[in-house]
């Protein structure tokens, strides 16, 4: 049996004073030769990597997904293909705007990332809390995220940028209403929804295919903080989300989520009002009805928080067979950003890492780089490229999806011409309850403190384009008019 208590160093020689550093005389100077101080300072300077450039804060553990519905007319994900067949998952959670020590109660739009780890590779569904997101194009993201994020000189989150980069993109009203409603601030990720977002494909076994929107809804009841309630928590405690969720899954009260999606015909998509490829847009559950699949829940943490949660690196571009893209312009940068981020951030052969590799074998000719630790060739150093003579992987024509129709001549498309940024903000407004519109306004006030004059004008004439009372209730609490029909949008 292996020794536990025995201290070695990385190269595993024992340790024989691990409290006093070897010095010329009891006074010092230290010499060069006291290798474990070295090996010491040097590994702790190397203890920080670069934190994600968004969505630094988060919280995250194990579980599964176990079928309740089949689904197998849409897709032949193999997840899918019998109900009560189980999937190991992660979930990592996380706030977007705030850094590695941001407090997690702060109110902003909370990631929900899931990395199923099927018997086909790992699907990385990387979603939020919310089914829409603030932007429709990839271009204007980092844009949008340089308002959230601190200003070059005061180095202090700055309300005059978001409101007049917002105000600017009304395509953005959607998304913001939300994150200033009630569930702009949960108290716990336990206590709210996960969306997909994006409209996905499912491909089935006739090779028909149906577009896909995926919902986890929360089982444990949607509770929220008001504004009030954050402050005086993040007084005293910064991690409350750690707290809840690390301590619930110790003590055995596993969260759970019931996974839905919404499914619509492929040709279905050149009818509906609204483009079902519109990151801002929500298909309406009275046309798509909520159709279920299975039980999500989480019940391990994680034993090392670095190595699990800090070192996951999730990307929509991994999918598995049965599931696929759509031409949502936003979805097709994620499929190039992410990995390249996770290159940077995590190292060439990230995927190898524990919990990022794939619980299935892997097959693949990259070849050298930092750490590569592994090997891949199928116990044949000789089929190192491909094709090869000594039986080397080969690929699976059977996996080809069908052809998708695309039509249109290539050019910039101005995104903001004949689009509907205002009904569905304007329904959700008008699905609150009255004392959730006060609290919605009363929030995006609160947040608009500071901003100018004319930048709260322009946003009010788009809150009003949703609904007059969102437009009248924010304009009266910010002492301004509402502007008529000025709703402006950057051209
Ligand atoms: P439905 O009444 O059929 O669905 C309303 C949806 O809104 C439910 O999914 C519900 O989630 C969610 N919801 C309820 N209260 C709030 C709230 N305070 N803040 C955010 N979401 C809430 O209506 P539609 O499908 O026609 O959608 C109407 C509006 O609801 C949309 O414009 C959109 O803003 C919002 N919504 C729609 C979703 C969709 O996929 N259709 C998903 C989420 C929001 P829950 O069941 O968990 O309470
Ligand atoms: C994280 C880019 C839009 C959800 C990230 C990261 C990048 C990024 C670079 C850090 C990745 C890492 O270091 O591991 C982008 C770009 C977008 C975009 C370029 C638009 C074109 C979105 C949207 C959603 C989303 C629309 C949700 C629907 C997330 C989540 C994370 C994340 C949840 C954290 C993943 C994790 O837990 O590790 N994004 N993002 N992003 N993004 Fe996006």
């Amino acid at each position: 049996m292996t020794d536990t208590t025995k201290l070695t160093t990385s190269a595993g020689a024992p340790v024989a004073d691990n409290q006093n550093s070897l010095s010329a005389g009891a006074r010092g100077p230290l010499l060069l030769q006291d290798y474990q101080l070295l090996e010491k300072l040097a590994h702790q300077n190397r203890e920080r990597i670069p934190e994600r450039v968004v969505h630094a804060k988060g919280w995250g553990a194990f579980g599964s997904l176990t079928v309740t519905q089949d689904i197998s007319k849409y897709t032949h994900a193999k997840l899918f293909d019998a109900i009560g067949k189980k999937t190991d998952l992660l979930i990592r959670f996380s706030t977007v705007a705030g850094e590695l020590g941001a407090a997690d109660a702060e109110r902003d739009v909370r990631g929900f990332s899931i990395k199923f780890y099927t018997s086909e590779g790992n699907w990385d569904l990387v979603g939020n809390n919310t089914p829409v997101f603030f932007v429709r194009d990839a271009l204007k993201f980092p844009d949008f995220i340089h308002t959230q994020k601190r200003h070059p000189k005061t180095n202090l989150r700055s309300p005059t940028a978001m409101w007049d980069f917002w105000s600017l993109s009304p395509e953005s009203l959607h998304q913001v209403t939300i994150l200033f409603s009630d569930r702009g601030c949960p108290t716990s990720v336990r206590h709210m929804n996960g969306y997909g977002s994006h409209t996905y494909s499912f491909l089935n076994a006739a090779g028909e295919r149906h577009w896909v929107k995926f919902h986890f809804k929360t089982l444990q009841g949607h509770q929220h903080h008001t504004n009030a309630e954050a402050a005086e928590l993040i007084g005293k405690t910064r991690e409350s989300y750690q707290e809840d969720l690390f301590g619930s899954i110790e003590k055995g009260d596993f969260p759970k989520w019931r996974m839905f999606v919404q499914i619509m015909p492929e040709a279905d998509a050149d009818k509906t009002s609204y483009n079902p490829f519109d990151l801002t847009k929500v298909w309406p559950h009275a046309d798509y009805p909520l159709i279920e699949v299975g039980i999500v829940e989480l019940n391990r943490n994680a034993d090392n928080y670095f190595a699990e949660i800090e070192q996951a690196a999730f990307s929509p571009s991994n999918i598995i067979p049965g599931i696929g893209f759509s031409p949502d312009k936003m979805l097709q940068a994620r499929i190039f950003s992410y990995a390249d981020a996770h290159r940077h951030r995590l190292g060439t052969h990230y995927e190898a890492l524990p919990v990022n590799a794939p619980k299935c074998p892997v097959h693949h000719y990259h070849k050298d780089g930092a750490m590569r630790f592994f090997r891949n060739d199928t116990g044949n150093p000789d089929a190192y490229y491909e094709p090869n003579s000594f039986g080397g992987p080969k690929e699976t024509p059977t996996y080809r999806e069908p052809p998708l129709k695309i039509s249109g001549d290539a050019d910039r498309y101005n995104h903001r011409l004949g689009n509907d940024d205002y009904t569905q903000p304007g329904n959700l407004f008008r699905l609150l309850t009255p004392d959730g519109r006060e609290r919605l306004m009363d929030n995006i006030a609160a947040a608009m403190q500071g901003v100018p004059a004319f930048i709260i004008e322009r946003q009010v004439a788009h809150f009003a384009k949703c609904d007059p009372a969102y437009g009248a209730g924010v304009a009266k609490r910010m002492g301004v008019s509402v502007p008529s029909a000025r709703a402006e949008a950057a051209e």
